[in-house]
């Protein structure tokens, strides 16, 4: 734990640098106008798939507002599992310096949330509900602190991709870019976190654990993998856009290539940590 122990203090440091108040940073319009773009339309869900190429301008633009409800969403039902598993895990059986951190990176999650959660219910009025995946059996607890940090870095390295490009994408509202520009601060720290716990839980226990439990492990976040991307293609979106048969449109655009090759392009980064790590032996099926 020792490189885990210097890893927190110096986050520890930089997170009490860079404290923030979202209270007073953002301004919240009262109505958002109609003609923006709110995501950027490469991201889509619906991207280079047939019926994104019949939409007009206008109601490429209504798709877009719906996948960053979507998005802004999934957020806030993976930032509540995280402020779980974390608060669990404050004061365990780990060193001090790594609680410190904790508190950071509780402090910091939950007004993530709540930036997302006021931007949802204002313009949106809705939050959509989660499909999430959950761990049915106990796990002991070495394998259960592993998979949760796990799940952790498979989640926010795949938000951290959008929020960076959205940040960026001057084609988007102002409120939209700060958002994901504020989110991306924060992560980068996360992720850093995230990355060499995993890695230190890993290489800790794996001998103990043996080959059976590996091979679960394995084909658990493998699933974790494929069920935190089927949150991307949402059929109510495709509903509040506008778009009928929208049922058909999600298993339609879930199983297209070019949306299958936008899923690599997005998850490169992290499954070369998973691979590089030996945690996987190979890149799960996306
Ligand atoms: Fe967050
Ligand atoms: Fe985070």
């Amino acid at each position: 734990m020792e490189n885990v122990i210097a890893l927190s203090q110096k986050l520890s440091k930089a997170s009490v640098k860079r404290y923030s108040n979202p209270y007073l940073e953002f301004d919240w319009p009262d109505s958002l106008p109609q003609d923006g773009w709110f995501f950027s339309p490469e991201l889509s869900s619906l991207y280079a798939t047939p019926v994104y190429n019949t939409l007009s301008e206008a109601q490429k633009k209504r798709l877009a507002f719906w996948e960053l409800v979507n998005f802004f969403s999934l957020n806030i039902h993976g930032e509540k599992a995280l402020l779980q598993g974390l608060s669990q895990r404050l004061y365990s059986h780990w060193p001090a310096e790594i609680s410190d951190y904790l508190h950071h990176f509780l402090g910091e999650e939950n007004k993530h949330m709540t930036l997302f959660g006021t931007f949802c219910s204002r313009y949106a009025n809705k939050i959509y509900p989660s499909k999430a995946y959950s761990l049915k059996e106990e796990q002991v607890h070495s394998v259960e602190d592993f998979l949760f940090f796990a799940r952790v870095v498979i989640f926010e390295e795949f938000v951290d991709f959008y929020n960076l490009y959205m940040a960026k994408d001057d084609r988007l509202h102002s409120l939209c870019r700060a958002i994901n520009q504020y989110h991306h601060n924060d992560e980068s720290r996360h992720l850093a976190f995230g990355r060499k716990i995993t890695q230190q839980l890993y290489a800790a226990n794996s001998e103990d654990w043996g080959q059976d439990t590996i091979n679960s492990i394995r084909r658990y976040l493998g699933d974790y993998i494929q069920a935190t991307w089927k949150e991307y293609y949402n059929p109510w979106v495709y509903k509040d856009a506008g778009l009928s048969d929208y049922y058909e449109t999600y298993l339609t655009a879930w199983r297209h290539k070019n949306q299958q090759q936008l899923r690599h392009k997005i998850s490169a980064h992290c499954l070369e940590f998973f691979v590089n790590s030996g945690i996987f032996a190979e890149e799960p099926v996306l």
